[in-house]
């Protein structure tokens, strides 16, 4: 199954592409874990990516585009893949259609998580992730470590992401607004889309989201 996860920053979206990616057993492709692995290695691509991270804006295209399609033709990644956080403007839309097209696959589903932007702002600002693992993530309140600071997945040491301040976290929601949203029309055109809210336990959003999809019920 080919599946995106729509939806604003702080929505949930890496911590339900982690969970449906095992239930589905298909790689959870985030293109912002992409880039800050490649930042923390210190690569061409992640010293290209950081200013525009840093301030909320979007990455450019072409710098995007190939990063992804790349991850997505890794032999992991024959059986299908769940995108988080790509495509983000109707540009790397069209770009990953054209690319599926030629390779004779398409898409099964597009999921929009749905959360007011008061409940993002809680969720951004308890958020800490991982050192060693951007797609290792808590909430200071809502999924707490066992031991504070420390990963329960790896023992690596939790912090804040450089773009959860106050201020990019504004950018970034703009941007979502001006660029990212115009891609659920685009896909509700091919009938991809369903909405679901992102309210509630990380459980039950989950629960919603595998209903949501084709052929899961
Ligand atoms: P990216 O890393 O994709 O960030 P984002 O879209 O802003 O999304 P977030 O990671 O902030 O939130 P999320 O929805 O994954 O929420 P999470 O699960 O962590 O992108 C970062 C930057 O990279 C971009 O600004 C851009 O510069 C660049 N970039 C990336 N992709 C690009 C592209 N395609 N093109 C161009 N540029 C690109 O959850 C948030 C918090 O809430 C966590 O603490 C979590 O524990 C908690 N939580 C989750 N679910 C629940 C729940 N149900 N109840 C309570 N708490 C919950
Ligand atoms: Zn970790």
């Amino acid at each position: 199954m080919r599946i995106v996860l729509v939806g604003p920053p702080g929505a949930g979206k890496g911590t339900q592409a982690a969970l449906l990616a095992e239930n589905l057993s298909i790689p959870h492709v985030s293109t912002g874990d992409l880039f800050r692995a490649n930042i923390s290695q210190g690569t061409e691509l992640g010293r290209q990516a950081k200013a525009y991270m840093e301030a909320g804006n979007l990455v450019p295209d072409e710098v995007t585009v190939g990063m992804a399609w790349d991850r997505m033709g890794q032999p992991d990644a024959a059986g299908g893949f769940l995108l988080d956080g790509f495509p983000r403007n109707v540009a790397q839309a069209v770009a990953l259609d054209g690319l599926l097209k030629e390779a004779g696959l398409e898409l099964d589903a597009v999921l929009d998580l749905e959360v007011p932007e008061d409940e993002v702002v809680k969720r951004i600002a308890g958020r800490r992730i991982c050192r060693n693992d951007s797609s290792h993530v808590f909430h200071v309140e809502y999924s707490p470590p066992e031991r504070e600071g420390v990963c329960d997945v790896c023992g690596g040491e939790l912090y804040q992401r450089e773009d959860d301040n106050e201020d990019t976290v504004r950018r970034r929601l703009e941007v979502y607004h001006e660029e990212t949203e115009p891609i659920i029309d685009y896909f509700k055109a091919q009938g991809l889309v369903t909405t679901i809210s992102a309210l509630g336990s990380v459980a039950e959003v989950t629960r919603r989201a595998m209903e949501a999809l084709p052929g899961q019920r």
